[in-house]
């Protein structure tokens, strides 16, 4: 692996999403020695102008919680002290120059570790501002060349706001640095069962011959949260839950469950694939979208009266390839639901010619659940023990806190960072990967904003308009009968 100094600066380094996730993934892949103190450093750039101190104070109480405080107490102080503070505006040179200078005096007193100077840019910052902070990084901030090394990028989602503007803020960023330096964050990408899915597609036999249309009636991919956009409502309404969770997360989901054999693990390869089947998704219709919006969304000040953005949606989407014609793909997301989970949900068809089917309680499924409790179950009909010969629902169950006691499930962010440090890009949208989820999503985008597809409100704490359900049933999908699955406890 390299080695040389390490900057990881992060820029908007007091606003949400740096203390929420940025900081306490750096703090627990330093806690676990993945950052080694004699290269690294760290680095806060914002506009307000408080102290290195200010900083440290501020981030704190995000890395560790009661429970572990003690524990990790000296981790965080040594951490803490690889923290310094710029402070600058981010369309002008004088705070990018003494950036570079604080990261170059950095570099020459780590020179004795030998190697090269490795700059990582970590843009914790609204995507408006990615052209001018991308700019002046190039013009003042990357690494020198005479000591060789590299210089990354990384950034986050929203990416515009559909194709055009996306293809727009892709280029003003591509002119200035290779594709190779650019990281799209998805963090959907970092979860534990969402990295699963390539080694369980590929490395099963036991799958290869089921996975498909002749097999598959259909696949669910769906995320609940059951609160609201509370505090954020500003932002969430020039957005929506279509490019706050469908157009990407839910849909980077999809490519790993829906796309071909890659060539071998290269990223470039599996890449190539994720790209294919987006590129072979046909046209969303309107009668297979149902967009819900829950009641007292709109009591948020900062959004208005009038909103049509959707909080809630289930689009079906169709792959036309020769693996997947006529399977339906449902993808929905909500917003203030009766849950919070996520997870992925494969349909089965019916045995041909069942003898059992007048008993039966529902088709077999395969269940992945990302999150909570990381678990794969499969929904198979067994018969009921005892003396009669019935037939009873039951479950083949892989859940992670039983099979694995003790092994911690590392954060996305924590891997990600990590990835983005090695330089692998297996887990970042590409570009054309990216152009190709734009082009499934902007139609029906732009039909949203023109009010031709209205938001059916729904209450909070439900399940979505029942409308949503409705589709469901159109689409194939069979309920099954007094079962549930319940993660077992420790
Ligand atoms: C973010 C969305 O990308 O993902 C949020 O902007 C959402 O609205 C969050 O709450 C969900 O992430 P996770 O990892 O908690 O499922």
């Amino acid at each position: 692996s390299e080695t040389g100094s390490l900057s990881i600066i992060v820029l908007g380094a007091s606003g949400d999403l740096a203390k929420k996730k940025t900081f306490p993934a750096l703090f627990n892949l330093f806690h676990q020695g993945f950052l080694d103190e004699d290269e690294v450093h760290i680095f806060g750039y914002a506009r307000s102008k408080i102290s290195d101190k200010d900083l440290r104070d501020k981030i704190r109480g995000y890395l560790v919680d009661e429970k572990n405080a003690s524990e990790k107490a000296e981790a965080l102080s040594k951490f803490l002290q690889l923290i310094k503070y710029v402070s600058g505006p981010y369309d002008s040179e004088e705070g990018f120059k003494r950036l570079d200078k604080a990261i170059s005096e950095h570099e020459v007193s780590k020179k004795s570790s030998e190697g090269s100077s490795r700059r990582l840019f970590y843009l914790a910052l609204p995507p408006s501002v990615y052209p001018p902070v991308c700019k002046m990084i190039k013009a003042w901030c990357t690494n020198k060349s005479d000591v060789g090394g590299w210089t990354r990028i990384v950034v986050e989602k929203p990416f515009g706001k559909d194709l055009e503007s996306a293809e727009q803020l892709s280029s003003q960023i591509g002119e200035l640095f290779d594709e190779s330096q650019i990281y799209r964050i998805d963090h959907y990408l970092g979860k534990e069962l969402v990295q699963n899915m390539l080694v369980l597609r590929f490395a099963n036999r036991l799958f290869l011959p089921l996975w498909n249309r002749d097999n598959i009636a259909n696949v669910q991919i769906v995320f609940r949260e059951d609160f609201g956009t509370e505090g954020r409502g500003g932002y969430f309404d020039e957005y929506g839950i279509i490019r706050d969770i469908i157009q990407n997360h839910l849909l980077q989901v999809l490519c790993l469950v829906a796309m071909e054999k890659p060539i071998s693990l290269k990223p470039e390869h599996i890449r190539d694939e994720k790209v294919k089947v987006l590129q072979s998704v046909v046209p969303i219709k309107d009668e297979e979208v149902v967009l819900g919006q829950y009641e007292g969304y709109r009591d948020d000040p900062t959004v208005p009266n009038d909103s049509n953005t959707p909080t809630f949606a289930t689009t079906v989407l169709r792959i036309n390839n020769e693996r997947w014609e006529g399977v339906p793909f449902i993808l929905k997301a909500g917003k203030a639901m009766n849950s919070k989970k996520a997870d992925i949900r494969i349909q089965f068809k019916d045995v041909p010619g069942d003898i059992f089917k007048c008993q039966k309680q529902g088709r077999n499924e395969f269940v992945i659940r990302l999150q909570p409790s990381e678990a794969m179950y499969m929904k198979l009909t067994v018969k009921q023990p005892g003396l009669e010969m019935q037939t009873v629902q039951s479950e083949l169950d892989l859940s992670y806190k039983q099979r694995y006691q003790g092994v911690a499930i590392p954060e996305a962010y924590e891997r990600l960072i990590l990835d983005t440090i090695k330089g692998d890009q297996q887990h970042f949208v590409r570009r054309d990967e990216l152009k190709a989820a734009w082009e499934i999503f902007t139609p029906l985008l732009h039909r949203i904003s023109n009010g031709e597809l209205k938001s059916i409100p729904y209450k909070q704490g439900s399940r979505g308009p029942t409308e949503a359900d409705q589709l469901l049933t159109k689409a194939g999908y069979l309920q099954t009968h007094g079962y549930m699955w319940i993660p077992p406890t420790l």
